[in-house]
Protein backbone atom coordinates (compact mmCIF):
# COMPACT_ATOMS: atom_id res chain seq x y z
CA UNK A 1 0.00 0.00 0.00
CA UNK A 2 1.50 3.07 -1.17
CA UNK A 3 0.45 6.45 1.05
CA UNK A 4 1.79 9.02 -0.99
CA UNK A 5 0.76 8.03 -4.52
CA UNK A 6 -0.56 10.39 -7.83
CA UNK A 7 -4.36 10.42 -8.64
CA UNK A 8 -4.13 12.05 -11.75
CA UNK A 9 -2.14 14.68 -11.68
CA UNK A 10 -2.11 15.56 -8.63
CA UNK A 11 -0.27 13.94 -5.62
CA UNK A 12 -2.47 12.64 -2.31
CA UNK A 13 -1.11 11.55 0.96
CA UNK A 14 -4.11 9.08 1.87
CA UNK A 15 -6.81 10.18 1.02
CA UNK A 16 -5.97 14.40 1.00
CA UNK A 17 -4.70 16.07 -1.49
CA UNK A 18 -1.47 17.62 -0.75
CA UNK A 19 -2.49 20.84 -2.50
CA UNK A 20 -5.44 21.45 -0.66
CA UNK A 21 -3.24 21.55 2.64
CA UNK A 22 -0.97 24.22 0.58
CA UNK A 23 -4.10 26.17 0.61
CA UNK A 24 -3.39 26.25 4.54
CA UNK A 25 -0.35 26.36 5.29
CA UNK A 26 2.68 28.00 4.00
CA UNK A 27 5.40 25.86 2.44
CA UNK A 28 8.03 24.44 3.11
CA UNK A 29 6.23 21.80 5.58
CA UNK A 30 6.78 18.43 6.67
CA UNK A 31 3.76 15.92 6.00
CA UNK A 32 3.07 12.87 7.59
CA UNK A 33 0.98 9.81 6.58
CA UNK A 34 -0.27 8.69 9.86
CA UNK A 35 -1.64 5.41 8.17
CA UNK A 36 1.90 4.30 6.98
CA UNK A 37 3.32 4.57 10.47
CA UNK A 38 1.22 2.49 11.42
CA UNK A 39 1.55 0.32 8.77
CA UNK A 40 5.46 0.05 9.15
CA UNK A 41 4.85 -0.53 12.85
CA UNK A 42 2.39 -3.34 12.55
CA UNK A 43 4.63 -5.18 9.54
CA UNK A 44 7.20 -5.34 12.12
CA UNK A 45 5.51 -6.17 14.69
CA UNK A 46 3.76 -9.40 13.27
CA UNK A 47 7.13 -10.38 11.36
CA UNK A 48 8.66 -10.70 15.27
CA UNK A 49 6.00 -12.88 16.16
CA UNK A 50 7.42 -15.60 18.71
CA UNK A 51 9.92 -13.53 20.42
CA UNK A 52 10.03 -11.67 23.09
CA UNK A 53 10.69 -7.73 21.88
CA UNK A 54 10.46 -4.46 22.21
CA UNK A 55 10.55 -2.07 19.49
CA UNK A 56 11.95 0.90 21.04
CA UNK A 57 11.55 3.51 18.73
CA UNK A 58 14.14 5.83 18.05
CA UNK A 59 13.09 8.66 18.98
CA UNK A 60 16.23 10.79 17.32
CA UNK A 61 14.80 10.12 14.09
CA UNK A 62 11.42 12.25 14.62
CA UNK A 63 10.29 13.33 18.07
CA UNK A 64 6.93 15.24 17.34
CA UNK A 65 4.42 14.53 20.07
CA UNK A 66 1.51 13.31 17.85
CA UNK A 67 4.46 11.06 16.23
CA UNK A 68 5.06 9.43 18.98
CA UNK A 69 1.60 9.28 20.10
CA UNK A 70 0.70 6.99 17.24
CA UNK A 71 3.59 4.70 18.06
CA UNK A 72 2.83 4.41 21.54
CA UNK A 73 -0.53 4.10 20.72
CA UNK A 74 0.65 0.88 18.25
CA UNK A 75 2.81 -0.51 21.61
CA UNK A 76 5.92 0.98 20.59
CA UNK A 77 8.64 1.71 23.31
CA UNK A 78 11.49 4.10 22.98
CA UNK A 79 14.97 4.34 22.76
CA UNK A 80 16.29 8.19 24.07
CA UNK A 81 19.38 9.77 23.91
CA UNK A 82 18.48 13.15 26.13
CA UNK A 83 16.18 14.11 28.76
CA UNK A 84 13.81 16.30 26.94
CA UNK A 85 13.32 13.22 24.34
CA UNK A 86 12.44 11.06 27.47
CA UNK A 87 9.94 13.88 28.56
CA UNK A 88 8.23 14.34 24.71
CA UNK A 89 8.10 9.59 24.90
CA UNK A 90 6.59 9.70 28.56
CA UNK A 91 3.69 12.77 27.63
CA UNK A 92 2.97 10.64 24.25
CA UNK A 93 1.92 7.61 26.95
CA UNK A 94 5.69 5.21 25.41
CA UNK A 95 5.58 2.56 29.26
CA UNK A 96 8.53 3.50 31.17
CA UNK A 97 9.17 -0.24 31.46
CA UNK A 98 9.75 -0.30 27.02
CA UNK A 99 11.97 3.22 27.39
CA UNK A 100 16.03 2.42 26.66
CA UNK A 101 18.27 5.56 27.24
CA UNK A 102 21.34 5.79 24.57
CA UNK A 103 24.35 7.67 24.17
CA UNK A 104 27.73 8.60 24.77
CA UNK A 105 27.07 12.05 26.82
CA UNK A 106 24.47 11.46 29.61
CA UNK A 107 24.89 14.63 32.24
CA UNK A 108 24.13 14.02 36.14
CA UNK A 109 20.60 15.67 35.71
CA UNK A 110 19.67 13.51 32.80
CA UNK A 111 20.52 10.96 34.46
CA UNK A 112 18.41 11.51 37.35
CA UNK A 113 15.58 12.17 35.73
CA UNK A 114 15.73 9.04 34.02
CA UNK A 115 16.52 7.12 37.28
CA UNK A 116 13.02 8.84 38.86
CA UNK A 117 11.33 7.74 35.90
CA UNK A 118 12.50 4.39 36.45
CA UNK A 119 13.30 3.23 32.77
CA UNK A 120 14.09 0.05 31.71
CA UNK A 121 17.63 0.41 31.06
CA UNK A 122 20.68 2.50 30.72
CA UNK A 123 23.16 1.83 27.70
CA UNK A 124 26.15 2.73 29.57
CA UNK A 125 28.95 3.50 27.11
CA UNK A 126 32.14 4.32 29.48
CA UNK A 127 33.38 3.66 32.96
CA UNK A 128 32.80 7.33 34.17
CA UNK A 129 29.30 7.07 33.12
CA UNK A 130 28.63 4.16 35.49
CA UNK A 131 30.73 5.10 38.55
CA UNK A 132 28.66 8.80 37.83
CA UNK A 133 24.98 6.72 37.30
CA UNK A 134 26.39 4.61 40.52
CA UNK A 135 26.42 7.76 42.56
CA UNK A 136 23.19 9.27 41.54
CA UNK A 137 21.12 6.15 42.21
CA UNK A 138 23.11 5.81 45.77
CA UNK A 139 22.07 9.91 46.54
CA UNK A 140 18.61 9.01 45.23
CA UNK A 141 18.50 5.33 46.90
CA UNK A 142 17.25 4.04 43.43
CA UNK A 143 18.22 1.11 41.25
CA UNK A 144 20.11 1.63 37.67
CA UNK A 145 19.82 -0.99 35.44
CA UNK A 146 21.99 -1.31 32.95
CA UNK A 147 23.69 -2.79 30.23
CA UNK A 148 26.85 -1.91 28.26
CA UNK A 149 27.07 -1.03 24.72
CA UNK A 150 29.80 -3.28 23.15
CA UNK A 151 31.98 -1.71 20.74
CA UNK A 152 32.03 -4.98 18.16
CA UNK A 153 34.41 -3.35 15.63
CA UNK A 154 32.09 -4.02 12.29
CA UNK A 155 32.03 -1.75 9.51
CA UNK A 156 28.38 -0.88 8.50
CA UNK A 157 26.33 1.55 7.42
CA UNK A 158 25.70 3.73 4.32
CA UNK A 159 27.56 6.69 5.39
CA UNK A 160 31.29 6.78 7.13
CA UNK A 161 29.06 9.61 9.53
CA UNK A 162 26.35 7.42 10.28
CA UNK A 163 28.75 4.25 11.05
CA UNK A 164 29.09 3.39 14.65
CA UNK A 165 30.38 0.19 15.15
CA UNK A 166 33.83 0.33 14.24
CA UNK A 167 36.36 0.49 17.50
CA UNK A 168 37.58 4.27 16.07
CA UNK A 169 33.96 5.39 16.39
CA UNK A 170 33.19 7.33 19.82
CA UNK A 171 30.57 4.30 20.63
CA UNK A 172 30.46 1.83 22.44
CA UNK A 173 33.12 -0.16 24.88
CA UNK A 174 35.45 -3.00 23.57
CA UNK A 175 34.48 -6.51 24.67
CA UNK A 176 37.47 -6.90 26.50
CA UNK A 177 37.41 -3.54 28.47
CA UNK A 178 33.15 -4.48 28.79
CA UNK A 179 34.40 -8.08 30.69
CA UNK A 180 36.09 -5.99 33.57
CA UNK A 181 33.65 -3.40 33.71
CA UNK A 182 30.58 -6.24 34.04
CA UNK A 183 32.18 -7.36 36.66
CA UNK A 184 32.92 -4.40 38.32
CA UNK A 185 29.58 -3.07 37.81
CA UNK A 186 28.04 -6.51 39.70
CA UNK A 187 29.80 -4.97 42.78
CA UNK A 188 28.65 -1.53 42.51
CA UNK A 189 26.03 -0.27 44.79
CA UNK A 190 22.61 0.90 43.05
CA UNK A 191 23.60 -0.81 39.63
CA UNK A 192 21.54 -3.43 38.70
CA UNK A 193 23.25 -5.43 35.46
CA UNK A 194 20.02 -6.50 33.13
CA UNK A 195 21.60 -6.59 29.47
CA UNK A 196 23.80 -6.17 26.76
CA UNK A 197 23.64 -3.59 24.23
CA UNK A 198 24.70 -2.76 20.52
CA UNK A 199 24.36 -0.20 17.55
CA UNK A 200 26.16 -0.93 14.53
CA UNK A 201 24.61 1.68 12.10
CA UNK A 202 22.00 3.19 10.41
CA UNK A 203 21.12 2.79 6.87
CA UNK A 204 22.21 -0.88 6.33
CA UNK A 205 21.42 -2.84 3.58
CA UNK A 206 23.48 -5.74 3.90
CA UNK A 207 22.30 -8.60 6.70
CA UNK A 208 26.33 -10.00 6.88
CA UNK A 209 27.14 -6.67 9.10
CA UNK A 210 23.92 -7.66 11.35
CA UNK A 211 25.25 -11.37 11.11
CA UNK A 212 28.56 -10.93 12.38
CA UNK A 213 26.97 -8.07 15.29
CA UNK A 214 24.37 -10.42 16.52
CA UNK A 215 26.55 -13.18 16.46
CA UNK A 216 29.57 -11.11 18.63
CA UNK A 217 26.56 -10.18 21.10
CA UNK A 218 25.01 -13.18 21.55
CA UNK A 219 28.24 -15.30 22.49
CA UNK A 220 29.64 -12.33 24.44
CA UNK A 221 26.20 -12.50 26.62
CA UNK A 222 26.48 -16.04 27.06
CA UNK A 223 29.80 -15.65 28.53
CA UNK A 224 28.71 -13.17 31.14
CA UNK A 225 26.05 -15.81 32.25
CA UNK A 226 28.38 -18.13 32.66
CA UNK A 227 30.01 -15.81 34.77
CA UNK A 228 27.07 -15.37 36.92
CA UNK A 229 25.97 -12.02 35.26
CA UNK A 230 22.04 -12.48 35.01
CA UNK A 231 21.18 -10.95 31.24
CA UNK A 232 17.64 -10.36 30.79
CA UNK A 233 17.87 -7.84 27.61
CA UNK A 234 19.98 -8.01 24.07
CA UNK A 235 19.25 -4.68 22.35
CA UNK A 236 20.34 -5.40 19.01
CA UNK A 237 20.34 -1.46 18.46
CA UNK A 238 18.37 -0.02 15.22
CA UNK A 239 19.80 0.62 11.70
CA UNK A 240 17.30 -0.80 9.08
CA UNK A 241 17.83 0.22 6.20
CA UNK A 242 15.42 1.96 3.15
CA UNK A 243 14.81 2.46 -0.18
CA UNK A 244 15.80 6.39 -1.17
CA UNK A 245 16.36 5.50 -4.56
CA UNK A 246 13.10 4.69 -5.94
CA UNK A 247 9.66 2.88 -4.78
CA UNK A 248 10.66 -0.63 -5.10
CA UNK A 249 9.58 -2.54 -1.76
CA UNK A 250 12.43 -3.86 -0.02
CA UNK A 251 10.44 -5.79 2.24
CA UNK A 252 12.11 -8.50 1.69
CA UNK A 253 15.34 -6.88 3.55
CA UNK A 254 12.76 -6.51 6.55
CA UNK A 255 12.24 -10.12 6.78
CA UNK A 256 15.48 -11.67 5.89
CA UNK A 257 16.86 -9.26 8.92
CA UNK A 258 13.95 -10.43 11.09
CA UNK A 259 14.71 -14.18 10.14
CA UNK A 260 18.43 -13.43 11.13
CA UNK A 261 17.26 -12.54 15.08
CA UNK A 262 14.69 -15.04 15.05
CA UNK A 263 17.34 -17.69 14.34
CA UNK A 264 20.51 -16.06 16.44
CA UNK A 265 18.32 -15.17 19.53
CA UNK A 266 15.46 -17.32 19.55
CA UNK A 267 16.66 -20.43 22.41
CA UNK A 268 18.35 -17.82 24.15
CA UNK A 269 15.00 -16.57 25.83
CA UNK A 270 15.90 -13.06 26.35
CA UNK A 271 13.80 -10.32 25.51
CA UNK A 272 15.02 -8.42 22.64
CA UNK A 273 15.04 -4.81 22.21
CA UNK A 274 15.07 -3.32 18.99
CA UNK A 275 15.69 0.58 18.42
CA UNK A 276 14.35 1.18 14.80
CA UNK A 277 14.10 4.67 13.66
CA UNK A 278 14.95 5.12 9.95
CA UNK A 279 12.33 2.33 9.27
CA UNK A 280 9.71 3.38 10.65
CA UNK A 281 9.76 6.53 9.75
CA UNK A 282 11.41 7.62 6.64
CA UNK A 283 8.77 6.92 4.03
CA UNK A 284 5.91 8.49 6.10
CA UNK A 285 6.84 11.66 5.28
CA UNK A 286 7.89 14.25 2.70
CA UNK A 287 8.70 17.64 2.79
CA UNK A 288 6.74 20.27 0.50
CA UNK A 289 8.53 23.04 -0.85
CA UNK A 290 8.09 25.81 -3.51
CA UNK A 291 10.25 26.92 -6.13
CA UNK A 292 11.66 30.69 -5.73
CA UNK A 293 13.93 30.97 -8.50
CA UNK A 294 15.18 29.11 -11.78
CA UNK A 295 19.04 30.49 -12.77
CA UNK A 296 21.15 29.02 -15.36
CA UNK A 297 24.82 29.88 -14.68
CA UNK A 298 27.84 27.92 -15.83
CA UNK A 299 26.19 24.82 -17.60
CA UNK A 300 23.68 23.71 -14.42
CA UNK A 301 20.23 24.66 -14.27
CA UNK A 302 19.56 25.51 -10.85
CA UNK A 303 16.01 25.70 -9.27
CA UNK A 304 16.00 27.34 -6.16
CA UNK A 305 13.66 26.09 -3.33
CA UNK A 306 12.11 27.69 -0.45
CA UNK A 307 13.05 24.24 1.36
CA UNK A 308 16.96 24.52 2.50
CA UNK A 309 19.45 22.82 4.36
CA UNK A 310 18.08 24.08 7.25
CA UNK A 311 14.85 21.98 6.89
CA UNK A 312 16.95 18.93 5.62
CA UNK A 313 20.32 18.77 6.53
CA UNK A 314 20.60 14.76 5.36
CA UNK A 315 22.15 16.06 1.83
CA UNK A 316 24.61 18.41 3.22
CA UNK A 317 25.48 16.02 5.94
CA UNK A 318 25.21 12.96 4.75
CA UNK A 319 25.64 13.35 0.98
CA UNK A 320 21.91 11.81 1.18
CA UNK A 321 19.83 11.21 -1.89
CA UNK A 322 16.50 12.01 -2.11
CA UNK A 323 14.28 12.14 -5.19
CA UNK A 324 12.63 15.22 -5.64
CA UNK A 325 9.26 15.36 -7.79
CA UNK A 326 6.39 17.83 -8.34
CA UNK A 327 3.09 17.95 -6.78
CA UNK A 328 1.00 17.97 -10.14
CA UNK A 329 2.38 15.98 -11.95
CA UNK A 330 3.54 17.58 -15.58
CA UNK A 331 1.90 15.83 -18.75
CA UNK A 332 4.87 16.16 -20.59
CA UNK A 333 7.33 14.35 -18.93
CA UNK A 334 9.23 13.73 -21.81
CA UNK A 335 10.71 17.82 -21.84
CA UNK A 336 12.74 17.66 -18.66
CA UNK A 337 15.97 19.11 -17.84
CA UNK A 338 18.25 18.08 -14.93
CA UNK A 339 18.93 20.36 -12.13
CA UNK A 340 20.63 21.09 -8.81
CA UNK A 341 18.27 21.75 -6.58
CA UNK A 342 19.80 24.10 -3.94
CA UNK A 343 18.31 25.72 -1.37
CA UNK A 344 18.01 29.52 -0.13
CA UNK A 345 20.68 28.91 2.76
CA UNK A 346 24.04 30.79 2.07
CA UNK A 347 26.19 27.94 1.88
CA UNK A 348 27.85 25.97 -0.90
CA UNK A 349 26.13 22.86 0.78
CA UNK A 350 22.85 23.96 0.56
CA UNK A 351 22.28 21.50 -2.35
CA UNK A 352 18.82 19.11 -1.78
CA UNK A 353 20.05 17.50 -4.83
CA UNK A 354 22.63 17.17 -7.57
CA UNK A 355 20.75 16.08 -10.09
CA UNK A 356 17.22 15.93 -10.63
CA UNK A 357 15.05 15.20 -13.66
CA UNK A 358 12.17 17.79 -13.62
CA UNK A 359 9.96 19.56 -15.98
CA UNK A 360 11.57 22.48 -18.48
CA UNK A 361 8.79 24.62 -18.32
CA UNK A 362 8.62 24.40 -14.48
CA UNK A 363 8.83 27.95 -12.74
CA UNK A 364 8.21 30.36 -10.05
CA UNK A 365 5.36 29.74 -7.14
CA UNK A 366 5.65 25.40 -8.25
CA UNK A 367 4.70 22.77 -5.70
CA UNK A 368 7.61 20.63 -5.54
CA UNK A 369 8.09 17.74 -2.65
CA UNK A 370 11.24 16.14 -1.57
CA UNK A 371 10.57 12.29 -0.94
CA UNK A 372 11.02 10.13 2.32
CA UNK A 373 12.12 12.60 4.45
CA UNK A 374 9.92 11.56 7.32
CA UNK A 375 12.95 10.15 9.45
CA UNK A 376 16.05 12.50 10.53
CA UNK A 377 14.44 15.21 8.26
CA UNK A 378 12.85 17.89 10.62
CA UNK A 379 14.24 16.31 13.71
CA UNK A 380 17.61 17.39 12.49
CA UNK A 381 16.42 21.22 10.91
CA UNK A 382 17.50 24.78 12.36
CA UNK A 383 16.93 28.35 12.18
CA UNK A 384 20.39 28.78 10.37
CA UNK A 385 20.26 32.20 8.66
CA UNK A 386 17.48 32.94 10.99
CA UNK A 387 14.68 30.93 9.19
CA UNK A 388 11.69 29.80 10.61
CA UNK A 389 11.43 26.55 11.82
CA UNK A 390 8.58 24.53 8.84
CA UNK A 391 5.32 23.45 10.41
CA UNK A 392 4.40 19.67 10.62
CA UNK A 393 0.94 18.14 9.27
CA UNK A 394 -0.33 14.60 10.45
CA UNK A 395 -2.77 13.27 7.46
CA UNK A 396 -5.04 10.32 8.44
CA UNK A 397 -7.45 9.21 5.85
CA UNK A 398 -8.90 12.75 4.14
CA UNK A 399 -7.88 14.82 7.65
CA UNK A 400 -5.05 16.75 7.92
CA UNK A 401 -3.74 18.58 11.39
CA UNK A 402 -0.96 21.11 12.15
CA UNK A 403 1.24 18.88 14.68
CA UNK A 404 3.56 21.33 14.69
CA UNK A 405 3.23 25.36 14.08
CA UNK A 406 5.83 26.88 12.11
CA UNK A 407 8.32 28.79 14.89
CA UNK A 408 9.48 32.43 13.19
CA UNK A 409 12.17 34.19 13.77
CA UNK A 410 9.99 36.31 16.77
CA UNK A 411 9.16 33.29 18.39
CA UNK A 412 12.67 32.53 19.23
CA UNK A 413 14.21 36.36 19.46
CA UNK A 414 12.00 36.02 22.38
CA UNK A 415 15.01 34.75 24.04
CA UNK A 416 17.25 37.24 23.16
CA UNK A 417 17.78 40.37 24.84
CA UNK A 418 19.95 43.34 24.23
CA UNK A 419 22.89 43.51 27.06
CA UNK A 420 22.54 46.69 28.73
CA UNK A 421 25.58 48.27 27.78
CA UNK A 422 24.19 48.09 24.27
CA UNK A 423 20.28 49.78 25.07
CA UNK A 424 21.61 53.29 24.81
CA UNK A 425 21.70 54.98 21.91
C1 LIG B 1 21.91 4.06 19.61
C2 LIG B 1 21.05 4.19 18.41
N1 LIG B 1 19.98 3.39 18.31
C3 LIG B 1 19.15 3.46 17.25
C4 LIG B 1 19.39 4.35 16.21
C5 LIG B 1 18.43 4.38 15.07
O1 LIG B 1 19.02 3.98 13.90
P1 LIG B 1 18.14 3.81 12.59
O2 LIG B 1 17.37 5.06 12.40
O3 LIG B 1 19.14 3.59 11.52
O4 LIG B 1 17.28 2.63 12.79
C6 LIG B 1 20.51 5.18 16.26
C7 LIG B 1 20.80 6.09 15.16
O5 LIG B 1 21.86 6.19 14.67
C8 LIG B 1 21.35 5.11 17.40
O6 LIG B 1 22.43 5.89 17.51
Amino acid sequence: MKYFKYKGKNLFCEKKRVLDICKNIETPFYLYSYNSIVNNFSKLKKALKGINAIIAFSVKANSNLSILKTLAKCGAGADIVSMGELKKALEAGIPNNKIVYSGVGKSKEEMAFALENKIEQFNVESLEELYTLSSIAKKKNNLAKIALRINPDIIAGGHPKISTGKKTDKFGISINDAHKIYDLAKNLKNIKVVGVDIHIGSQILKILPFKRAFKKVLSFSNDLEKKGHNIKNIDIGGGIGVNYSNDKDIDSFLYEYVDLIKNTFIKSNKTIILEPGRYLLANCGILVTKVLFKKYSENKNFLILDAGMNNLMRPALYDAKHIIKPLIKEVQTNDCLDYEVVGPICETADILSKESHLAKNISQGDYLFIDKVGAYGSAMSSCYNSKDLASEILVKDEKFYEIKKRIKTEDLTKFESIAPWLRKN
